[in-house]
């Protein structure tokens, strides 16, 4: 008991030393003004006419009395930057100027936000979150079809990320589109993932506060890890440092994985002891005004590699640093990648997990034993990000070029689980990923996350005590807005 007590407390010391003092108010959080009223219009320019909706991300329940988190649908916040749930949303690109952005909010309930808290109302939607006209949500169902019958083209994102259809809305919409042969329902995705892909220079802010955020947990994860620690303890410190930092959630689940869990991808039960000798992957990222940031690094626990996990390792970095050197406008994620196979392929054939050339192992697929996954997906308001990786159709159909303002994750990994066939057990359970943000400039690109400790010799000093964060321990004590 008073092992773990004693090492709560250095955890929480390395911690708060991997915490820069400046203090976030609100007014730093929030985005600038106009922010989401350029999203809107962008959407309007796109839309061709007629009428988008957007339901709002809806609380679900956990079983009678409690309730899984609420965390407002991207697209509604991207277009409303209204966090709370029971709402809709209503762009009408043909209604006359001053009746366009309508918001169906919760009416303000004195009693009801005794227990759930406060609720911006229909006041409060046209006040501050500057829609054109405000109604109760539950007048949805009379005032929508009226609008409905004004137009043959209504925006929806019916996808599968949409499960959460504001009640009676799929309804009403399926009702309209069969009682004309000329209205069509357009797939809201269309438009918003388009948006979305591109970053503005106030979003990459935003995701540049949760790459900070995120790095400072890798380093006090990095500086804390020892033999004996629980996965878990991992995450925990990894956790606290995004909330003191002011996150407000994690943007996925973390995974910390030692030992054979390095080898699983999305390993996130995190509940095993790490030994000496194991490695342990870190895939964590926090959020920041829901933007996500998605850093992976891989530490030995014992704070040395061995000969085979430091073998393992630089192959992945030269991978995704070749990945890396492949991102410039015009370039594609294909292109990234192939960087990365190559790399990683050929390492493979130098070390003798593969035999044969890098050409060969290329063509089969034979690297994909140990290199199973893609170096990169879009990042953003979600971890996987929208926006489609092809464009064109049929024979046309080819990767997306890149453009300034896109950003992705590019990571590379090579997992070498136990029992391997035919690979000597001196390489089992080693797993290594390295990930990065990246954004693409006019001329390259930038790595977010440049700063986050990934060399082998950056990582080793920093586990044995010799290259210790920044010595500012002042927690950040005003928090990201999380509603
Ligand atoms: N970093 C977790 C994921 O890409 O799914």
């Amino acid at each position: 008991m008073r092992r773990l007590a004693v090492r709560m407390v250095t955890l929480l010391a390395l911690a708060a030393a991997a915490t820069p003092a400046a203090a976030q108010s609100l007014e730093e959080a929030a985005p600038p003004a106009g922010f989401f009223a350029e999203h809107r219009a962008r959407f309007v320019e796109a839309m061709e006419g007629g009428l988008a909706v957007f339901p709002a991300q809806p609380v679900i329940p956990r079983n009678d009395d409690a309730e899984y988190p609420h965390r407002q649908d991207s697209d509604f916040w991207y277009l409303t930057g209204f966090r709370e749930p029971g709402a809709v949303a209503v762009i009408r690109a043909d209604a006359p100027e001053g009746e366009r952005y309508v918001l169906f909010v919760r009416p303000r309930d004195p009693e009801q936000e005794v227990w759930t808290g406060l609720r911006a109302g229909v006041a409060g939607a046209r006040e501050e979150f500057g829609a054109d006209l405000a109604w109760p949500i539950d007048s949805l169902e009379a005032v929508l079809p009226r609008w409905l019958e004004e137009t043959d083209r209504v925006w929806y994102d019916a996808s599968e990320d949409h499960p959460w259809a504001h009640p009676g809305l799929e309804a009403i919409l399926a009702e309209w589109e069969e009682a004309g042969v000329a209205r069509e329902l357009r797939d809201a995705d269309e438009i918003t993932s388009g948006l979305r892909l591109v970053k503005s220079p106030a979003e990459l802010d935003h995701l540049r506060k949760a790459v900070e955020i995120t790095g400072d947990a890798h380093r006090a994860a990095i500086a804390a890890i020892e033999p004996g620690m629980y996965e878990y303890e991992v995450e925990a410190l990894i956790e606290y440092v995004f909330r003191v930092r002011g996150s407000p959630r994690v943007g996925f689940e973390s995974i910390v994985g030692s030992g054979p869990n390095a080898t699983i991808l999305h390993y996130v039960e995190n509940d095993r002891r790490m030994e000496a000798g194991d490695v342990v992957v870190m895939d964590i990222g926090a959020e920041w005004n829901l933007y996500t940031a998605d850093i992976t690094r891989t530490v030995p626990v014992d704070g040395v590699f061995s000969p085979e996990q430091e073998a393992i390792y630089r192959i992945v970095l030269d991978a995704q640093k070749a990945g890396i050197g492949a991102v410039r406008p015009g370039a594609t994620l294909a292109d990234v990648h192939r960087r990365a196979v190559e790399v990683v392929t050929g390492g493979l054939i130098g070390i003798g997990l593969l035999s044969g050339t890098v050409e060969e192992n290329v063509a089969s697929g034979a690297y994909r034993r140990f290199f199973m996954h893609g170096t990169s997906h879009w990042l953003g308001l979600d971890v996987h990000d929208v926006g489609g990786y092809a464009v064109g159709e049929g024979e046309a159909r080819r990767p997306r070029a890149l453009e300034p303002g896109m950003v992705f994750s590019v990571e590379p990994g090579i997992y070498v689980a136990e029992g391997t066939e035919g690979v000597d057990p001196k390489w089992w359970n080693i797993g290594v990923r390295i990930e990065d943000d990246v954004v693409v400039t006019e001329h390259g690109a930038e790595n977010l996350s440049e700063a986050v400790p990934r060399e082998v010799e950056e990582i080793e000093a920093l586990m044995q005590g010799l290259g210790v964060p920044d010595p500012v321990p002042e927690p950040a004590v005003e928090p990201a807005p999380a509603r």
